[in-house]
């Protein structure tokens, strides 16, 4: 292919997986199958690496992050971002039907929609790009998260057929429940604490300075407000139909009325079917439809006149509470849990609810035989809200939290400022062992497939292993022949399992291949509190061996970029209990990565991305491998000679003068160690 060539089938294929995107995200509807998606991709990414200066803006490959954010900068909003007024009750929803209708008349038409529970954002699109995205802020200024938001699927970095030269979209960015439990459970394992609710982890995620990080995070997005001065029609509803043409993301559930019994029969319907959708939403919000009538209405310091948010209230129900359990986590954590006397909840048969932490369990006042209140508002798990005090029996008597632990009957331990409790027995409570060998070899630390399953629970139960160093002493005749009855009731019941040949031949070969597994996932497998899989990656880096980050104090390993205190306490107390550093060893003694190596290099931006870059002369003050380093951490790579795939030169003190001469016939660019240092820096 020749170079127009190139560019013709970069377009092509850029357009052509914009398009399956859109499919796939934005109307959820995907007509290739996984396996052609990827092969288009692998394709673009294939040409884009040869003809980097091919890449076209919106290009798919442009979302997938990896520029560190030192800090948002701030974006004033060209319009102020107002608020909604907002009811729980019909009687507001008809005053504000009274109000519109005195300064519009009676012929007034309203659209009604869902309210999703996420974070407002602005998507400015010139020209059909994705330019910039911003969070609400104060209103008037938000942060620019236009490198996060761009990793979101559901938006598209370029629009579609006949769309105005300048347009704001603004929505609401969200977590869809599953992606939200799923991002929990990993975070239980990694010892973080869950976000409280979809909400909560959406700020959060977009909070993120590093954006490969919130790639990773399942976001999605509705927009429901269209500004701009060149639109097509001069009413909401149109519009929001006609911006899903252009391949924004608009929700089906939006509907026009022309009366407000028409309105209310929507805020009907969803109340009640709202736990059916995959994500969440705190009510319904009514528009008035005509832009002009909007404009006439107008609005007062925070809200528009021309609408309103319904709000649902959270439903409650009334149980009794049985009693009370105390879960011990991987970390040690205990979690208080009541069992309930089960009911009916938003659609989910409730039987147990989180009681949180001592401090909780003390303000509720919760006693065994209560009858208690629970809710399921915006949280996903549901809550004990309150006791019903006027049923409460004269017997009854106040919860004590445990002092000890309900596994291991250690003393439990509480740090001051924290609000769990934890039993401090790390090494010998058998829930905190299991979690922590199943951390070891879940998929993103050592990925031991072999070993899931149940098999570490068959492992632990026979004694072979107590911690993850024992793993890389296990042998065929250890495992062969080992067995468990399943007795519960599940569909394993009355099964007997043995590891047969293949099962330890596979067994053997996992935990073999998990030698190779670069150093920041064995760091991440150790199971240090607080330190997941970006702190791994982080101190990896930084640290480049074991031996140095075991060495590292408190003081040091602040000045790490993310590393806070809390994190810095942790890895020290890991690394300062003995136990701890005889695991290393001996994990060291079986060959499993303790060293950085290629493929443990974070990028810190991806201002030099694909840029081929020649060094050439002396620089005072900086090494060459200093020099080779800043420019792999900031995406680019370092090669020998000058050609003309060379993007610029880095050009010292007595550059070479062939280098220099080859440079001039080719034209490409010198530029010095001032101009590089601008170059990467924010
Ligand atoms: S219209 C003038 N429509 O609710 C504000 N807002 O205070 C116009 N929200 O955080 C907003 N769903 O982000 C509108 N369908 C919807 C919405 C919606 C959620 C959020 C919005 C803001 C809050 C309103």
């Amino acid at each position: 292919m020749n170079q127009e060539e190139v560019r013709k089938k970069i377009k092509e294929l850029t357009e052509q997986i914009n398009q399956h995107n859109y499919y796939y995200y934005v109307i959820s509807n995907p007509v290739i199958s996984d396996y052609d998606f990827d092969m288009l991709l692998q394709e673009l990414i294939r040409l884009e690496q040869a003809n980097p200066e091919l890449i076209l803006p919106e290009s798919p490959t442009q979302r997938v992050g990896g520029e560190i954010n030192k800090k948002f900068k701030q974006e004033k909003h060209i319009s102020p971002m107002l608020s909604l007024g907002n009811t729980y009750s019909e009687e507001e929803v008809q005053d504000f039907d009274t109000r519109v209708k005195k300064t519009i008349g009676q012929d007034v038409e309203y659209v009604c929609e869902l309210k999703f529970d996420g974070v407002a954002i602005v998507l400015r699109y010139i020209n059909g790009l994705l330019e910039k995205a911003i969070t609400r802020g104060d209103g008037f200024r938000g942060d620019d998260v236009t490198t996060n938001v761009k990793t979101i699927r559901s938006i598209p970095l370029k629009l579609y057929g006949d769309y105005p030269a300048s347009l704001e979209a603004r929505g609401e960015i969200f977590m869809p429940r599953e992606g939200f439990e799923k991002l929990n459970k990993e975070r239980e394992k990694t010892g973080d604490t869950p976000f409280a609710n979809p909400r909560n982890a959406t700020s959060g995620s977009l909070k993120m300075l590093d954006s490969s990080s919130v790639a990773k995070r399942p976001l999605d997005c509705f927009l429901y407000t269209i500004l701009g001065s060149d639109l097509p029609y001069g009413n909401h509803y149109d519009t929001m139909k006609k911006a899903k043409q252009w391949g924004l993301k608009i929700s089906n559930f939006i509907a026009k009325c022309n009366t407000i019994n028409e309105v209310f029969d929507f805020i009907g319907y969803w109340d009640k079917e709202r736990n059916q959708l995959p994500f969440d939403i705190d009510g319904v919000v009514i528009k008035v439809n005509s832009f002009a009538h909007q404009e006439l209405l107008g609005h007062t310091a925070k809200s528009p006149r021309w609408a309103i948010a319904y709000k649902f209230k959270a439903e409650r129900v009334e149980t009794e509470l049985l009693s009370i359990d105390y879960q011990v986590g991987r970390t040690g954590s205990i979690t208080p849990v009541a069992n309930l006397n089960p009911i009916l909840l938003a659609g989910t048969m409730v039987k147990r609810a989180s009681l949180h932490n001592a401090d909780i369990l003390k303000k509720l006042d919760v006693r065994i035989g209560d009858n208690v209140f629970v809710e399921k508002g915006g949280e996903i798990i549901p809550k004990i809200v309150s006791v019903n005090m006027q049923k409460r029996q004269e017997s009854s008597s106040p919860v004590h939290f445990i002092t000890h632990c309900p596994e291991c009957h250690t003393l439990l331990t509480r740090k001051e400022g924290e609000a769990n409790h934890y039993c401090p027995n790390e090494m010998d409570c058998p829930p905190q062992i299991k979690g922590k060998l199943e951390h070891f070899i879940s998929r993103k630390a050592m990925n031991i497939e072999s070993l899931g399953e149940g098999k570490i629970e068959m492992l632990f139960d026979n004694d072979l292993v107590h911690d993850v160093a024992d793993f890389y002493d296990m042998t065929y005749d250890k495992l062969y022949g080992l067995e468990k009855i399943f007795d519960g009731s599940n569909e394993k019941k009355d099964k007997k399992i043995s590891f047969k040949e293949k099962t330890v031949t596979n067994i053997l070969t996992g935990i073999e291949a998990s030698k190779e597994v670069p150093f920041a996932r064995v760091l991440y497998a150790l199971g240090i509190r607080h330190v997941g899989e970006t702190v791994a990656r982080k101190l990896a880096y930084h640290y480049k061996n074991i031996d140095n980050l075991m060495k590292a104090d408190l003081y040091e390993l602040i000045l790490v970029d993310e590393i806070g205190e809390k994190i810095a306490e942790s890895i020290i107390s890991f690394f300062g209990l003995e136990k701890n550093r005889i695991i290393i060893e001996r994990l060291k003694e079986s060959d499993v990565k303790m060293k950085a190596g290629k493929e443990d290099i974070v990028p810190i931006s991806d201002r030099l991305l694909n840029k081929a870059i020649v060094i050439s002369g002396g620089f005072p003050g900086y090494s060459r491998n200093e020099l080779k380093k800043l420019i792999e951490q900031h995406g680019g790579r370092n090669v020998g000679s000058v050609s003309s795939k060379i993007d610029f030169i880095l050009a010292g003190e007595n550059m070479g003068p062939t280098k220099l001469k080859r440079a001039k016939e080719l034209g490409i660019k010198t530029i010095n160690i001032d101009e590089f240092s601008d170059l990467i820096k924010d």
